[in-house]
């Protein structure tokens, strides 16, 4: 038996959690504490960086704490620690590394840095067990829109489609603040977009012409269009039919992202989706994605919202299959990469 720390920071949640990982290669989770600054971040309408690192350097000491009461274990049951080192905010990355890397080096474990793309995919096996090989992931969240082919989390991970502008949770909060809702702006859209039309407005899809490239995104000019259409409303003393707004956006976004990941899993012969990041906690893409992967003999795994989005679990996640796949933990010599890529 292993006892996994797993420590995440590469934006506005301080992440710890801990895993135990058997001889037999079963995973349990056993602690998932997270402290979030969105609070200090939404009156900016977005991450402030130099605030998210000091929020970290405050959170990190006692959400540790907490997540060692809530597993009933000690610092000295860890075996080894797994760290996000990139991609992410290069301040908010260092104070997770900097902890993991003075955690490893007091109590003599082994520390594997590791990427945050993999852990939100690595999320999944808390939820559903080891992952097949090969499978698909989108990723979507606040920082990334990612279609990625996973042979092995341990390392074969290759990007086939990202997006050329905008993140999907990005197109939330730019759209919630032009149409007067809150930061971060998918849970108030989501929300809106229930009681709306998603057919009011046809708002473009991008990326989605014969010569674009098929498996990339773009949500920049969908934000654009939104704006444009409220703008124009505005002018024209019209009140904003808010709802509607948010279900027709929300269509377009729903429809782009589970398109495109079912074309790119059926293309490449991959038989498993994982949904994974923030905007997987989203109503209408989950419905979508579930009815195309059903049509299409895809089998779908999308883990529960409190694990898609980011948590110190899918780290220790992570790190059990790097332990189990006997990979080579990383030097004390550790540094953030805010561009790593997968
Ligand atoms: O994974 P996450 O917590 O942090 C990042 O790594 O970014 O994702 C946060 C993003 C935000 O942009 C937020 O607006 C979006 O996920 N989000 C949603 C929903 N809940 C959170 N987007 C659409 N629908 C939701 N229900
Ligand atoms: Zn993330």
């Amino acid at each position: 038996m292993t006892i996994i720390l797993g420590i995440e920071s590469s934006c506005d949640e301080t992440g710890v959690g801990i895993v135990r990982l058997d001889r037999d290669g079963g995973v349990e989770l056993l602690a998932d504490e997270v402290a979030s600054s969105v609070d200090q971040h939404v009156r900016f309408g977005g991450v402030v960086p130099e605030i998210a690192s000091r929020a970290h350097l405050e959170a990190m000491v006692p959400t540790m704490r907490r997540a060692f009461e809530v597993a009933g274990l000690g610092l000295s049951d860890v075996d080894a620690i797994t760290v996000t080192c990139g991609p992410g905010l290069s301040g908010a990355l260092l104070v997770g590394v900097s902890a993991a890397k003075a955690y490893a080096m007091s109590l003599g474990v082994p520390l594997y840095g590791a990427n945050h793309l993999a852990g939100h995919v690595a999320a999944d096996t808390l939820d559903h067990g080891p992952l097949p090989s090969p499978c698909l992931a989108l990723l979507v969240s606040g920082g990334h829109s990612q279609l990625l082919r996973v042979d092995d989390l341990s390392g074969k991970i290759t990007e086939i489609g990202s997006t050329i502008d905008d993140a999907a949770g990005e197109a939330y909060d730019k759209v919630a603040r032009v149409i007067g809702l809150p930061y971060p702006g998918g849970p108030p859209i989501d929300k809106a977009a229930q009681r709306g039309n998603p057919k009011a407005i046809a708002f473009p899809r991008g990326l989605t012409g014969p010569r674009d490239a098929k498996y990339d995104f773009s949500f920049s000019g969908l934000k654009t269009s939104v704006a444009r259409w409220v703008e124009a409303r505005e002018r024209d003393g019209e009140e904003i039919p808010v709802d509607d707004v948010c279900a027709s956006f929300q269509e377009a976004v729903a429809d782009v992202l589970t398109a495109k990941a079912v074309r790119a899993a059926t293309e490449l012969g991959i038989g498993t989706m994982v949904i994974s990041g923030g905007v997987a906690a989203n109503s209408r893409l989950k419905v979508l994605a579930a009815e195309r992967c059903a049509a299409a003999g895809i089998e779908l795994r999308v883990p529960r919202p409190r694990l898609c989005t980011d948590n110190g679990a899918m780290m220790a996640a992570l790190g059990a299959h790097l332990v189990a796949a006997g990979v080579q933990p990383s030097s004390l010599d550790l540094s953030a990469n805010p561009a790593l890529p997968v």
